[in-house]
């Protein structure tokens, strides 16, 4: 078989990037090592930067986000459960859209559907192969044959623990890691929301977030400590710890319910560079986590496709070495975005280790937010994303 891009991985990043590569008339194979089942069992967080959005609107996949997505206009913040509203729309001119990463990704299937664009699931053993000269191709396993993709171009897409990564050699290759020591324990209710915004809450106790999937299905999270597990927090126990934790008049509107999912996450910010290396790109997770406090992983994923399917069209039509660039652009926003979302964390969230000194700076930067409108233009126009 032979292609223009070589797609490996059939999450967010891979699909969005295979359907506007398409309708600019490139040809894509997305190789995917699971089934489309299990890929869209996965339960993740879905706040939209608008630049996001308007790419999935570009690709034509925004119209059921723009049906039942919720436009959010802020935010709330509280520290020792006094809460305070960051107004989002009025610093900044924008919006965020909450629609789970769940249905980004349904529609984006669909999508590649409805045009007959070529994603291969169950292909095993993904293994790009030349990646230094300009024929590379891409070998897998499929029912038990072994297959080959030549092409133009590879397209990491596969995710932390994907292939494309290890594909760049270790003397070129450059990885920065922060480990938080702490997760997020989170449940799914089919309760309605306690807010018709999120509230991310900052405690002596640890932090809280109060988000939602639609008018009948709310995402709550509370930080706990790595060494506990889902099992060891009863719904009993998750709820009376949220409740101690947001602001008063949440908690005293909250409405519980049985837990249909819970979950323990670990925290991480990590970048590697460069996201290039010959003819392989690496795009979204496969070149960078970020903790969940900014609502950042989906949106990196995104900038970084609207970076590479700017260079490849710009390659496809007639600007050579319109990719040499993608690397560096990519990594500008990479690295803003990472900061901003470890200043997030660091500021929202309480360490072990942590002294009373570093307390006292939470809770000033937490009061100093709750005051200046130049802080809060800040968190503002990043959480909303800063532009391409
Ligand atoms: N071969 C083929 N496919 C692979 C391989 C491989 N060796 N390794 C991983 N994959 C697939 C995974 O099964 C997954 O479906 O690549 C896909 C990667 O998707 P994501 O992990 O969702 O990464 P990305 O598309 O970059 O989206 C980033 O997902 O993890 C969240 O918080 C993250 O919201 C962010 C978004
Ligand atoms: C979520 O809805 O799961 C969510 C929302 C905002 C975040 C993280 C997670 O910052």
């Amino acid at each position: 078989m032979r292609t223009q891009v070589c797609i490996i991985g059939g999450g967010p990043s891979g699909l969005l990037l295979s359907q506007l590569m398409h309708r600019a008339g490139i040809d894509t194979v997305v190789l995917e090592r699971r089934t489309r089942d299990y890929v869209l069992s996965r339960i993740r967080a879905g706040v939209l930067e608008e630049g996001s959005a308007a790419m999935l609107r570009k690709a034509g996949v925004g119209a059921r986000m723009d049906r039942e997505g919720f436009v959010h206009d802020g935010v709330f913040l509280s520290t020792q459960n006094r809460g305070f509203r960051i107004d989002i729309k009025g610093l900044t001119g924008k919006s965020v859209m909450v629609y789970g990463q769940t249905e980004v990704t349904a529609d984006l299937y669909k999508a590649r559907d409805d045009m007959g664009g070529t994603v291969i699931h169950e292909a095993l053993d993904v293994c790009p192969h030349d990646l230094d000269t300009n024929a590379p191709f891409v070998t897998y396993r499929k029912d038990g044959a072994e297959r080959r993709i030549d092409c133009d171009y590879v397209a990491g897409c596969d995710g932390f623990h994907g292939v494309s990564r290890t594909c760049i050699p270790n003397a070129v290759l450059k990885e920065y890691e922060r480990v938080y020591p702490f997760g997020w324990l989170g449940i799914l209710s089919e309760t309605p929301p306690v807010s018709h915004e999120l509230i991310y809450a900052g405690h002596e106790r640890g932090f809280a977030l109060c988000s939602m999937r639609n008018t009948n299905l709310s995402r709550y999270y509370v930080q706990a400590p790595l060494t506990d597990t889902p099992e060891a927090w009863s719904d009993e126990r998750f709820w009376g710890e949220l409740k101690r934790r947001i602001p008063p008049e949440a908690a005293d509107t909250l409405v519980t319910g049985p837990s249909i999912e819970k979950s323990l996450a670990p925290l991480r910010s990590f970048v590697a560079e460069p996201m290039a290396w010959g003819r392989l790109f690496l795009v979204g997770d496969a070149a960078h986590i970020v903790p969940p406090t900014g609502a950042k992983g989906l949106n990196l994923a995104f900038s970084d496709v609207h970076y590479l399917s700017e260079a490849l069209i710009a390659e496809y039509e007639g600007e050579k070495g319109a990719t040499a660039g993608y690397s560096d652009k990519a990594l500008a926003r990479v690295w803003k975005a990472i900061r901003f979302s470890w200043w997030f964390t660091t500021t929202m969230h309480r360490f072990p280790d942590q002294t009373e000194f570093d307390q006292k700076i939470q809770n000033s930067e937490l009061d100093y937010l709750s005051t200046s409108t130049a802080a809060q233009s800040t968190l503002a126009e990043q959480y909303v994303g800063i532009p391409y």
